[in-house]
């Protein structure tokens, strides 16, 4: 009964490590999906995270009983804390309602279910381009998706005016999917003084910001940094959704770990809100697992646990930003046609290289480099012995 099946494509990021993990060749390099390598390429588990699970394993009193739809209280007060400021008065006046949900994506789809049930208009308008998770969220929690202009590859830039174009003749009311930070796949993310342009924009047209934040700490090393776009949004005092996600800022990658936070107007607004979360997430995964956010909770609520993992986060940030610096060096060096200065001006995890599909093909066929076929680097997974291979890979695919 199920001959008539066809094939599904490999999937455009996760499918990059399926074929990287086929190819036998010693000198192979991933650079497909974003996940954080050391020095060595390995993957790193912070030191705070080993740490917190060790107390929560010698906690004979913790148990594994389900935790409610909403999931532990403990994380969503601190992840709301974390993201929107200590001191944010959406907080004070318990007009955020935060619900765990699996990592972002799982954060994304709960808000967009909700918004296809609850909110006067269907449409969000996605920039172009995006994560490519993006648009299949949005489109199968039955919202209908439309792009606003983002990037400008003549620049590698941000194309401000296409933004400010699209957002101004969007109708009135649609949600506007924004990266906090760090944008994926670009790298490219607006000015304060553009993040409150774009904010005055959106709230005169009433538009409604759902915000991915999928990198606070890893653009910058610096928690607050990253969240200023969010918080300019909220301390104006009107409604906004922020889907947050653990996995590369604590790399609990496949904890699947994050949270969704819906800041209403009042109060009331948010517990009827939260009332009607729960019933996205009961038949969707019934209440999430326990041990990731046991972990981001037990750090979080620690004020020196908090402070040893700021350090870590630093630290992987700045080898992040020294291996942009590495790579521009060893384009210049080896003379490779080409104004490569955005790698060191784009910021986060990957570098969005210009390098189009066929000579991405190119690097992988000859030089076993792995990566999205958009010409997207993960620069989290390139290492100082690593760099001088892939500019190579880079050198002989742009004179070919
Ligand atoms: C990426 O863009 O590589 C990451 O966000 C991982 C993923 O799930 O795609």
């Amino acid at each position: 009964v199920f001959s008539h099946v066809v094939r599904a494509p490999e999937d455009p990021i996760l499918g990059v490590t399926v074929a990287y993990n086929k190819d036998p060749s010693p000198v192979k390099l991933n650079l497909g999906v974003g996940a954080y390598r050391t020095e060595e390429g390995k993957p790193l588990v912070l030191n705070v995270v080993r740490k917190a699970e060790q107390m929560l394993v010698n906690d004979r009193s913790r148990v594994k009983e389900y935790l409610p739809i909403v999931g532990l209280a403990e994380f969503n007060k601190l992840s709301a804390k974390l993201i929107f400021g200590a001191d944010s008065p959406a907080i004070r006046e318990n007009r955020v309602t935060t619900v765990q949900c699996l990592s972002g994506t799982g954060s994304l789809r709960v808000g967009a279910e909700f918004l296809a049930r609850h909110y006067h208009q269907r449409t969000i308008y996605i920039p172009q381009p995006t994560w490519g998770n993006h648009p299949k969220i949005f489109t199968l929690s039955g919202l209908s998706v439309k792009t606003y202009r983002y990037y400008d590859p003549a620049t590698r830039g941000l194309n401000f005016q296409g933004l400010l174009e699209d957002l101004g003749s969007a109708p009135s009311g649609a949600i506007v999917l924004l990266h906090a930070c760090a944008h994926n796949p670009t790298g490219v993310d607006p000015t304060l003084q553009q993040w409150e342009q774009i904010r005055r924009l959106m709230r005169s047209k009433a538009l409604l910001p759902f915000f991915d934040s999928a990198y606070q700490g890893f653009a910058s090393g610096n928690l607050d940094a990253d969240a200023q776009s969010v918080r300019m949004f909220v301390a104006d005092g009107g409604e906004c959704f922020v889907a947050q996600s653990y996995a590369k800022n604590m790399g609990l990658y496949g904890e699947r770990v994050g949270a969704l936070s819906v800041v209403c107007k009042t109060a009331d607004v948010a517990s009827r809100v939260e009332s009607q979360l729960k019933l996205v997430i009961r038949p969707m995964f019934s209440n999430p697992p326990i041990h990731g956010a046991s972990i981001v909770a037990t750090i979080l609520k620690d004020r020196n646990m908090y402070n040893d993992w700021t350090i870590e986060l630093k630290a992987m940030a700045d080898r992040i930003i020294s291996m942009r610096q590495e790579l521009f060096d060893a384009l210049r060096a080896r003379g490779t046609p080409g104004d490569w200065s955005h790698i060191i001006k784009q910021i986060g995890m990957f570098t969005f290289t210009g390098l189009n599909s066929e000579q991405v093909a190119f690097m992988t066929r000859e030089y076993h480099i792995y990566m999205t076929s958009d010409g997207r680097i993960s620069m989290a997974g390139l290492s100082s012995k690593t760099v001088p291979h892939l500019a190579d890979a880079i050198h002989a695919a742009v004179t070919r």
